[in-house]
């Protein structure tokens, strides 16, 4: 079992305001907030489905059916529920309590399914090799570079020889045309936003690290991740298909 890594009372201090706007995303609209921006139940819905069959390209059903998942960051198992089915065992972790109401809710039909609260920064309550897949989707994209590192370390120990990890990141915009196209998704969410979200969507702790296709694959590799695939799914964002040897 990981003890996870030491943390100082800054940090503790950045994790607790961390989950505290967590909470009241969950709170105001845990679905504007979780990975679309938007509020429509059926467009999310839709949205969901595309984003899990996404995840699951290229895996062999028959040995998933037997095999252990992890979702990083899991909010109101948009994913997770989708995801849970086609293994035997399906976990989620998130920093916040009311996701996770939402999330319990969400897979109320799938008793594979089990949800979990974590302090933020690790998967303590996961032994060394014991998952064989993690997804971490629309959720490194809110952290610093301290704790995406934490994380992918984390997510290595906790991989049996194998796992498959698939995660998601903020991609640095290199031209002016990505960087009209970033400020202008903001603005767009700013104004989709739910009556009292409006701060929410841009706090100082919505958006986290960029990277470079170099620089993620660098740190996967010293992560101890081999083979790692980086591709560009959109001006925005990175995808990471990245397996423990
Ligand atoms: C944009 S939502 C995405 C949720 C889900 N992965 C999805 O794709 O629908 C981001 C989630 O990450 C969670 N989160 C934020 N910081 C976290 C942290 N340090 N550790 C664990 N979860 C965190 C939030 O509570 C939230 O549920």
């Amino acid at each position: 079992m990981g003890d996870g890594p030491r943390f100082s009372s800054a940090e503790h201090g950045f994790l607790r305001d961390m989950r505290e706007r967590w909470e009241q995303r969950a709170r105001v609209d845990f679905r504007f907030f979780t990975a679309t921006k938007s509020r429509d139940e059926a467009e999310w819905a839709s949205h969901a489905d595309g984003e899990a069959a996404w995840f699951l390209r290229g895996l062999d059903p028959d040995r998933l059916s037997n095999q252990v998942l992890l979702d990083v960051g899991c909010g109101p198992a948009r994913l997770l529920a989708r995801l849970a089915p086609a293994f035997r065992i399906a976990i989620g972790v998130d920093i916040s309590a009311t996701m996770l109401a939402h999330a319990r809710h969400e897979t109320r039909d799938h008793p594979n399914v089990d949800v979990v609260r974590s302090g933020g920064h690790g998967l303590e309550f996961l032994r060394d090799g014991t998952t064989h897949c993690v997804v971490m989707h629309a959720a490194a994209i809110h952290m610093p570079l301290d704790l995406i590192r934490r994380y992918f370390r984390e997510v290595h120990r906790v991989l049996a020889p194998s796992g498959r990890f698939r995660c998601t990141v903020n991609r640095l915009t290199d031209t002016v045309d990505d960087r009209a196209e970033a400020s202008s998704l903001v603005e767009e969410a700013i104004c989709r936003a739910p009556e009292g979200g409006e701060e929410l969507v841009h706090g100082q702790d919505y958006g986290g690290h960029s990277f470079t296709e170099p620089e993620l694959a660098a740190l996967l590799d010293a992560s101890g991740f081999a083979p790692v695939v980086v591709e560009r799914v959109g001006p925005l964002t990175l995808a990471v298909d990245a397996t423990r040897p």
